[in-house]
């Protein structure tokens, strides 16, 4: 036998059903970065496992990459299906409660979402966002203060919403004002902040895409909770990417991307009062919401980290 007619001896050279992401992963090169191989050995483990478990034909592979082909020829400057197809199987969630793990009581995260346009206009604390006239008045007030209760003076909110109708300004471009519902809010020496917008309204996530259809084969709707957004930042303190949620809405048990927690449901009030409302400077009858946010430091959350990786 000539070499090149040898068979080829080492282990795990050949494919075998049984070790198959054996096989595969010990292709890997020796000098790739570490924490890509185990990450990669991990995914290819947990693939070939459900394969297998799954039990899968032909054809019911051939689905899922035709599926996962839609997906990405969806995708675009302005519209993102992966994104969604992770946040929709509650993976979004889990990464960011992986990696945001901060003491008891300080505010926690949700979802970013895809609507967050960086660079709105700061405002004046009182400001109106809603540009396009609908919806019923909500006035949004509160404080920001680090674990102590002590104030953080000159924090960021940066706040996004829906419009009555259920959809972002971006996502209606011809139809909404630029940058209705969305602005930066800066609080004062005692950490207050307040501004007045319009009561979130529940509203469907795009479904028009590969995601919507998966959902619909799934038994399940499109829809999120009626909610705010909110970005809080501070110099030292860990950035706030979150929501606030109206306690009265029908989808809050079932958010289609999985972000509610209860810790964010917030206390909506209904007034109708002439008198306050022309104080206010917002129609009769409105909303109010008071909500407080609580900033862990840097290095409280450095602390945590340092803690768990003991
Ligand atoms: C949102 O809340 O804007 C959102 C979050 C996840 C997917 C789609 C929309
Ligand atoms: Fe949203």
């Amino acid at each position: 036998m000539t070499a090149i007619d040898e068979p080829d001896t080492r282990d795990l050279a050949f494919f075998d059903a049984s070790r198959s992401a054996d096989v595969v992963n010990a292709r890997m090169g020796a000098d790739i970065s570490p924490r890509f191989r185990e990450i990669m050995t991990i995914l290819v483990e947990h693939l070939h496992a459900a394969v297998k478990e799954a039990r899968l034909t032909s054809e019911e592979w051939m689905a899922g990459i035709e599926f996962l082909t839609r997906t990405g020829q969806m995708c675009s400057d302005w519209r993102q299906e992966f994104i969604l197809l992770s946040d929709v199987l509650g993976v979004s969630m889990l990464v960011d409660a992986l990696n945001h793990d901060r003491p008891a009581g300080s505010t926690e995260n949700t979802v970013l979402g895809p609507f967050y346009v960086p660079g709105a206009p700061h405002f004046e604390n009182g400001t109106n966002i809603c540009l396009d006239g609908k919806g019923e008045p909500l006035i949004v007030r509160g404080r920001v203060t680090d674990n102590d209760g002590k104030p953080v003076a000159g924090a960021t909110l940066d706040v996004w919403s829906t419009n009555d109708d259920g959809f972002y300004d971006v996502q209606q471009r011809d139809l909404q004002p630029e940058n209705n519902l969305r602005g930066v809010f800066t609080t004062d020496h005692d950490g207050r902040y307040w501004f007045r917008t319009v009561k979130p309204r529940f509203y469907p996530i795009p479904d028009d895409g590969t995601v919507g259809k998966m959902l619909a084969a799934l038994g399940r709707h499109p829809n999120r909770a009626a909610h705010l957004h909110f970005i809080v930042a501070a110099p030292g303190f860990d950035t706030v990417v979150t929501h606030i949620f109206t306690p009265d809405c029908r989808y809050l048990g079932e958010d289609a991307v999985f972000g509610v927690k209860t810790s964010l449901i917030a206390d909506f009030q209904h007034v109708d009062d002439l008198a306050q409302a022309e104080a206010a400077g917002v129609a009769n009858p409105f909303w109010t919401v008071e909500w407080n946010f609580v900033l862990a430091s840097k290095d409280e959350v450095e602390r945590k980290r340092a803690e768990k990786t003991s």
